[in-house]
């Protein structure tokens, strides 16, 4: 993974549809004030880009997205969709990490919330995305459906999509895994890499993957490996969070397990995330554009902060990202100054400003 960068560091913001701007504005300000040397450029979302370019996705957001180290990103409700393919398979952004720790003053609706501190580490890439439908009757051509235990319907009306695993990719999302486990281990945690998949019966696939995984983790002679089927392991989840350290799904397992995560802790108004690649990484939240809360001025801008930290982290500023976290966290620890998704009254910007002061910017 990409480790240098330009002298003083260039993020391309964009600020996404629908409620997304609305978190990555003030985080961006944080970020101003923490990291003065850091340097931002903007490029439209895709509404935007519409109106002032005629495309959504025009030669403009692609320069500014090139010639930055890496990118902000607040979240697509459709028109930015373009931008969010680009930076996920131009960019080759191949793993996508999605921590999972709750902390006190997080209105989980668990009983002992303090058990889950594990991070999800996705597939980034392949699977179901990017997105490779058709019709059913294409199907017959291919020579292999003669094989298969049921043979595909290709008589009657109907569609496809398709599933794709390759070894290149498995491995790097499983090194990505096995490298995470071992810097939470050199922290305390207990160095334990998780598999969940559904390996019971897609041997090609799902059991490749949990092939390639567990060959990864024996390499490393301090890590331990444990695997579930997926379904079970979305159980235990939510019944033994304790057991879990450094979980490794596939893109659309993940997907939807991070956002059940996500549901343990409080919600998805809490949920960082980031998306690293050999030559470039982007930043946005585990959560969506939020349509339903836009102009409302509530919008939880947690996730966008503690996303905003991962990036700090990435760009060599862990001192600054390491002070966001605990201000968000002394929040939260408080308790006068909750969001309203977290059972409190706190607007957005009251909610920032809170951050801000523990913060002294
Ligand atoms: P969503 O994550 O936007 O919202 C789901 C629920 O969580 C809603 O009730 C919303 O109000 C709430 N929520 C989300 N973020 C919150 C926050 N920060 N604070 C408080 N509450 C929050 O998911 P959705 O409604 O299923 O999808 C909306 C759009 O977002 C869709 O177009 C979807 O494709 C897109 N989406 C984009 C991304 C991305 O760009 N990475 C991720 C997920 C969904
Ligand atoms: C996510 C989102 C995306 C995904 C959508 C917007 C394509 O849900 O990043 O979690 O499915 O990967
Ligand atoms: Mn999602």
């Amino acid at each position: 993974m990409r480790r240098t960068f330009q002298a003083l560091p260039i993020v391309c913001v964009i600020a996404g549809d629908d409620a997304a701007p609305e978190v990555v504005r003030p985080t961006v300000e944080i970020l101003r004030a923490l990291a003065p040397s850091l340097r931002f450029t903007e490029a439209l979302p895709g509404r935007e880009a519409q109106a002032q370019y005629g495309e959504t996705f025009p030669a403009q957001t692609r320069q500014l997205i090139d010639a930055a180290d890496c990118t902000l990103f607040g979240a697509s409700g459709g028109p930015s969709r373009p931008i969010l393919w680009y930076l996920r398979w131009h960019k080759q952004t191949y793993v996508n990490i999605r921590p999972v720790r709750w902390h006190p003053g997080y209105n989980s609706p668990m009983l002992h919330p303090e058990r889950i501190d594990y991070v999800i580490v996705r597939d980034n890439l392949e699977g179901i995305y990017p997105p490779r439908e058709g019709d059913v009757n294409e199907l017959a051509a291919l020579p292999s459906n003669t094989h298969w235990w049921q043979a595909p319907p290709v008589e009657k009306v109907g569609a496809y999509s398709v599933r794709v695993s390759t070894d290149e990719q498995m491995q790097r999302v499983a090194d990505a895994a096995c490298e995470l486990a071992l810097q939470r281990q050199a922290e305390g945690y207990p160095g334990r890499v998780t598999l969940g998949a559904k390996y019971s019966i897609l041997p090609r696939t799902d059991g490749r993957f949990r092939e390639i995984v567990r060959e990864r983790v024996r390499h490393h002679s301090r890590l331990e490996y444990q695997e579930y089927l997926i379904d079970d392991l979305a159980r235990r989840m939510v019944a033994a969070p304790e057991t879990l350290d450094v979980v490794v799904l596939g893109n659309e397992h993940g997907d939807i397990l991070a956002d059940a995560a996500s549901g343990t802790i409080g919600g998805l108004g809490l949920s960082p995330s980031a998306c690293y690649g050999e030559h470039y990484a982007y930043f946005e939240p585990v959560h969506g554009s939020a349509p339903d809360l836009v102009g409302k001025g509530v919008i939880n801008p947690t996730a966008m902060l503690l996303t905003g930290a991962m990036m700090l982290t990435y760009l060599g500023y862990s001192e600054q990202a390491h002070a966001l976290e605990q201000a968000v966290a002394q929040v939260y620890h408080q308790g006068r100054t909750l969001p309203v998704d977290q059972g409190g009254q706190a607007s957005t910007s009251e909610f920032v400003a809170a951050v801000r002061e523990q913060l002294g910017i």
